[in-house]
């Protein structure tokens, strides 16, 4: 039996790694994923089979809720609410692990006659999984708007009070670790964690968030791997690692999208915002603005259109009316790409998920760094909703927030176009020098209806 849970181990990590793989493309993704699940599904089978598992229709029970609520809710959830969901997905996983750790705490009476590695490994994962739970809920309040995306800070007394509660959490993990075995210890140990939770993510910025949930999701990872190693499953140890490594990863990599470095974004302040643009001073700067006539003849007769999509055109769930538009510009003669910035819209992908939607040939998504010495052949850039990865301020304002992140130059097209439904801000709070450069022109109102209206325009050219 345990050389056969073993193999099917072994089937499970080759699953997850196979499916990661596909996770690199939007092509493959889909499969990608559900070659991960079969993998974990098969990972859950082996963990059942393994001798003394406990009570079956407690198990049988548990399963059932998760499922019930789990599929109902991934499947509801609309794309632009996504970050919020993984975020309650991964505190979910970050709570599984600190409640293990607790069991096992209580099964083994304060890891009294456990090796050493096991009590540390245990304690170290009751913490982080603490704090990733307490945490990503937090996360989750903000995204969700149900508390303020603003920093919540303990002004002066911030960095005391976070002090204070990691060195209470590890106090009360020192003294179980060399002997204590007073369940009260082991609920101290988890308070301060949750605790350190909450203090840590609070003063960070709603704009920050996703990256903040990303790096949560790191921790998950490895605070799942520690309690592998405790409870000798290397099922947990793998998977853990997997989702681990990736999660830094992907923190690290939308960090320096943002320009952002870790320390900074954790030491919070940056974004939530609703802040209205200003020119700084108060005045009212003028801008263009234009109309969808005008701006279906300006395409219709450039040679190339550049969409850029943001985070407007997934409020406005425009993806399948931009997807006809384009049809409309192609069947004219025109050649039209689409600009993706790696933080567009609000979670790593977005803007490639909504267009995959909406069936837009892969070849015309382009990266960044592609599509950026394009920008001076194109006669058109129109900009659905996307404000901050556009900002000029990105490359010539110093004292900017977003200064030195990497921007979508279509401020070098012959004409710009930003579809937007007034002159607020982005995420970053910040005004725009796009919107009153002398070569761009406004078209104001909900992007699903702009673009509806210019589709009307074309038809009738
Ligand atoms: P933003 O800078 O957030 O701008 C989105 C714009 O869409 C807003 O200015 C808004 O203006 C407009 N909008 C909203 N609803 C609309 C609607 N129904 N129709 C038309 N326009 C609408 O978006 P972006 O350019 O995609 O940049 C993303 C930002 O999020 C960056 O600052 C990035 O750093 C941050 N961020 C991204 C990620 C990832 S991984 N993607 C993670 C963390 C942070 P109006 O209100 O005037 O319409």
């Amino acid at each position: 039996m345990t050389t056969f849970i073993a193999v099917l181990y072994i089937i499970s990590f080759a699953l997850f790694i196979y499916g990661l793989m596909g996770l690199t493309g939007p092509r493959t993704a889909v499969r990608g994923n559900w070659i991960a699940a079969v993998g974990m599904g098969i990972a859950v089978i082996a963990t059942l089979l393994t001798p003394g598992m406990g009570n079956g229709l407690l198990i049988a029970l548990g399963v059932g809720i998760g499922v019930a609520v789990g599929v109902p809710s991934a499947r509801k959830v609309k794309m632009t609410a996504m970050p919020q969901m993984v975020a309650l997905f991964n505190g979910v996983g970050g709570g599984a692990v600190a409640l293990i750790a607790w069991v096992e705490f209580r099964t083994t009476e304060g890891y009294a006659h456990e090796p050493a590695y096991v009590a540390i490994a245990s304690l170290f994962a009751a913490i982080v999984g603490s704090v990733s739970f307490w945490g990503s809920n937090i996360a989750f309040g903000k995204l969700q708007e149900l508390i303020s995306g603003r920093p919540i800070t303990l002004g002066k007394l911030q960095q005391p009070v976070n002090a204070l509660v990691l060195i209470a959490a590890i106090v009360f993990a020192v003294v179980i670790a060399t002997g204590g075995d007073a369940e009260l210890l082991m609920i101290g140990l988890l308070v301060a964690a949750g605790v350190l939770g909450v203090v840590v993510v609070l003063p960070i910025g709603g704009a920050d968030m996703p990256v903040v949930i990303s790096l949560l999701n790191a921790l998950t990872g490895l605070s799942a791997a520690a309690m592998g190693l405790a409870l000798d499953n290397t099922a947990l140890i793998v998977a853990g690692m997997i989702v681990g490594a990736s999660g830094s990863i992907l923190t690290n990599l939308m960090a320096k999208a943002m320009n952002r470095s870790i320390p900074a974004i954790v030491a919070g302040g940056f974004g939530g915002g609703t802040a209205v643009a200003s020119s700084g001073s108060g005045e009212v700067r003028p801008v263009r603005s234009t109309s969808a006539s005008d701006t279906a003849i300006q395409m219709a007769y450039a040679n190339k259109v550049v969409v850029v999509p943001g985070y407007g055109m997934a409020v406005a769930q425009a993806q399948h009316v931009v997807r006809e538009m384009a049809k409309l510009l192609e069947a004219k003669g025109i050649t039209v790409a689409y600009a993706i910035h790696p933080v567009a819209g609000r979670m790593p992908g977005h803007m490639n998920v909504l267009l995959a939607e909406a069936d837009v040939p892969y070849e015309q998504l382009k990266e960044m760094d592609e599509i950026n010495s394009e920008f001076a052949q194109t006669d058109v850039a129109l900009v659905i909703g996307a404000n901050d990865v556009t900002n000029p301020a990105a490359e010539t304002d110093p004292g900017s927030p977003i200064y030195g992140m990497p921007i979508l130059k279509v401020n070098h097209s012959r004409s710009v176009i930003v579809l937007k439904r007034s002159m607020s801000s982005g995420f970053a709070g910040i005004d725009n020098e796009l919107f009153y450069d002398a070569k761009t022109s406004m078209l104001f109102g909900d992007a699903k209806s702009s673009v509806g209206e210019i589709v009307e325009e074309l038809k009738a050219l």
